[in-house]
């Protein structure tokens, strides 16, 4: 028995099933890991420019998980996230803004505005993000450097756009991948389940299965192109930004069964990548 169990009106422990479980919720916990993103989009920064971002815009933002980490981090921290959709954004003001003090709560905004169109109260930033491949959702190249061109036009003059990106042969395949999220509490699956060659657009979802037996199944689904890491590169670069970096990620120490070993979560800026059966790596943008 913990401490916590014996505790007076301790709340039992939460069992997810298909019936009770947050779509929003189990996406933060299985998908995102701000606090590590948060960690690496600080200290990069700093390195690069001698000094402390302030004021971060997180592009496609959801439920603005990363914009309520970016604003816990520092008295000075200012977020604006943008999201074309409602729903993910009210649960954020619901959910997310809770878990925060009120004064940090004053420094974070979540709007509901096109990224191609943001509008007023979104430039002047130290940083942007587009993160979860989310930009991605747009699948020919003129869209994507007016998207990128949009972005520069945000930041300030020593600004840095952020964007991770995936690749490897995997990443052409028709599959889905497993993985066991809280200690095995739901399963979260990544489904890949159409990609088509001639134009590059990928169909996938994201499901959800619990120890019950039940599951949710395309809790999230999107469309996207599945661009490469030099086309991105160029467009980057004939939107006008002067030079892009992209960080590739160390490998573990520990090998599975099958002899694979992981990433070791620490990213470090290279020319060379490997050969990889499936990477995320960063990309960074310098106005
Ligand atoms: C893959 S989710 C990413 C959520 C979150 N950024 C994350 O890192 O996990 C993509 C989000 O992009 C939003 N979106 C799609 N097109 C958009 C646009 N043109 N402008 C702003 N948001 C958009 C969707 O509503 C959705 O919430």
């Amino acid at each position: 028995m913990t401490r916590s169990d014996s505790r007076k009106g301790a709340k039992p422990k939460r069992k997810y099933t298909a019936a009770n479980a947050d779509r929003h919720e189990l996406y933060q916990l299985a998908v995102q890991n701000v606090e590590s993103e948060i960690d690496f989009v600080d200290e990069t920064f700093q390195a690069m420019r001698k000094r402390k971002a302030e004021r971060l815009r997180e592009d496609f933002c959801g439920t603005g998980n990363t914009s309520c980490e970016w604003v816990s981090r520092r008295k000075t921290n200012i977020a604006v996230g943008l999201d074309i959709d409602a729903d993910p954004l009210a649960w954020g003001r619901e959910h997310n803004f809770a878990k925060l003090k009120p004064a940090q709560r004053e420094r974070v905004k979540l709007l509901e505005r096109d990224v191609l169109d943001p509008g007023p109260g979104t430039g002047k930033m130290d940083i942007v993000l587009a993160m979860n491949f989310s930009y991605w959702l747009f699948m020919d190249r003129k869209t994507m450097r007016r998207y990128f061109e949009r972005v520069r036009e945000s930041l300030v003059s020593d600004g840095v756009f952020f964007l991770d990106h995936f690749g490897g042969y995997e990443a052409y395949q028709e599959q889905e991948e497993e993985r066991e999220v809280e200690g095995g509490k739901f399963t979260y699956i990544w489904d890949q389940q159409k990609y088509n060659p001639i134009s590059g657009r990928v169909d996938c979802a994201i499901h959800f299965k619990f120890k019950d037996g039940t599951e949710m199944r395309n809790a999230f689904t999107y469309s996207w192109r599945l661009w490469s890491l030099p086309e991105i590169r160029e467009i980057l670069e004939e939107a006008g930004f002067k030079k892009t970096t992209v960080y590739w990620e160390g490998v573990d120490d520990e090998e599975d069964e099958e002899g694979f070993a992981g990433g070791n979560g620490e990213f470090e800026a290279t020319e060379e990548g490997t050969a990889d059966a499936g990477y995320i790596c960063y990309i960074t943008a310098e106005k």
